[in-house]
């Protein structure tokens, strides 16, 4: 049943070029994406005031890619919220707003609860799902299935995936729909967006600079995620997978914001992982990594192929393909996973079935 992987999550790690292909097929009309099929028409998605991306963990942290994707492809104001918090601030939700629920499961009981309560305040809902049929599914106005067939392992990995590919869809087609890019532009996105399987299949081929990075961080007790944008988006997710199941405490920060009080963490010999994909925002996140690196921190630095860094700022350097700065996401998550897993499998962890934690979380 593990297809000869040692692990369910190694396997769902390998099953991602898949799932992303499943999740965007017969997705589209004339080149551009489209969910009618789920009842969300473009001519809805044009008129939205105010979109609610609403979550929990691995979820939530797919809701802020899609955050910074749609707020800067499509210009449209995008907030995310932790389930748990929205349900309780009396958000300011109601008519002409719609709400995006994420879930593997479906059945996450305080994203269920606030979901039903965006509908009493008059917001349209989405749900994003794995589980057909599951709860929030029956619930929501309308409901796009993602297609990674069944998660095993509790950390969350292809699922994580094609709920980015979901949001890179929404993104393409409301920056369309709005205006802000034409029809070809729009194909052009979802052109380079469909070369991202054949990408994550050659980049899971280099299992071995993964298990050496991880010998390097396995004894760390604590260890920071940093990056800057969508980076930063993806380095919640790298710490909160690697926490997960290596029981290393870690913590993610916006690479700007280390100045502010958590510097004063960093001794020496402690692992920093830098997520540096952004062009734009490389020079800044390396003046970070030095102001680390002076402190003794052990650097280890994601950046694309062509990205230019100088050989004394990082001590180990994962490169990966060059692509859009926008489509990096969907990339780094690899990296991220299989850090995560071979640490904990160097530790003799249950990776398939951390401590504390059960897959489906339906108690509040
Ligand atoms: C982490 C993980 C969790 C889930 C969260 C939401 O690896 O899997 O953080 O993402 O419990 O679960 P769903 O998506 O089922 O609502």
């Amino acid at each position: 049943e593990k297809g000869g992987y040692e692990h369910f999550m190694l396997k769902e790690i390998h099953e991602q070029p898949v799932a992303i292909a499943k999740t965007i097929a017969g997705r589209f009309k004339d080149g551009i994406p489209d969910f009618s099929e789920s009842g969300i028409t473009a001519e809805m998605l044009g008129k939205y005031k105010r979109i609610y991306m609403v979550a929990c963990g691995t979820a939530m942290h797919a809701g802020l890619v899609g955050k910074y994707l749609i707020e800067k492809l499509a210009r449209v104001e995008v907030t995310v919220d932790i389930a748990s918090e929205f349900r309780y601030r009396s958000p300011l939700i109601g008519e002409g707003d719609l709400v995006i629920l994420i879930s593997q499961s479906g059945e996450t009981a305080d994203t269920l609860a606030a979901l039903k309560l965006s509908k009493k305040l008059g917001a349209d809902t989405l749900s994003v799902v794995n589980v057909i049929g599951s709860s929030i599914a029956r619930e929501s106005d309308y409901v796009i299935y993602t297609h990674a067939g069944p998660e095993i392992s509790v950390a969350s990995t292809k699922a994580y995936s094609v709920q980015l590919t979901i949001m890179y869809m929404l993104a393409f087609q409301l920056a369309y729909v709005r205006g802000v890019i034409d029809a070809d532009q729009c194909r052009e996105y979802v052109r380079k967006f469909q070369e991202i399987p054949d990408e994550i299949t050659a980049l899971l081929e280099d299992k071995e600079q993964y298990q050496y990075i991880a010998s390097k961080l396995m004894n760390a007790d604590s260890l920071l995620y940093i990056g800057r944008g969508l980076d930063y988006a993806t380095s919640m997710e790298g710490s909160l997978k690697l926490k997960e199941i290596s029981y290393i405490h870690s913590e993610s920060y916006a690479a700007g914001e280390l100045k502010h009080g958590t510097i004063s963490l960093i001794t020496e010999g402690m692992p920093v992982i830098a997520i540096a994909t952004q062009e734009d925002l490389l020079e800044k996140t390396i003046s970070n990594v030095l102001e680390v690196k002076a402190r003794g921190a052990m650097v280890v630095m994601l950046c694309k192929e062509k990205a230019q860094v100088a050989s004394n700022v990082a001590d180990y350097m994962i490169r990966l393909p060059d692509c859009e700065d926008f489509l990096a996401p969907m990339l780094t998550s690899i990296p991220i996973q299989l850090l995560a897993y071979y640490t904990a499998v160097l530790k003799g962890r249950d990776v398939d079935k951390p401590r504390n934690l059960a897959k489906s979380v339906t108690v509040e």
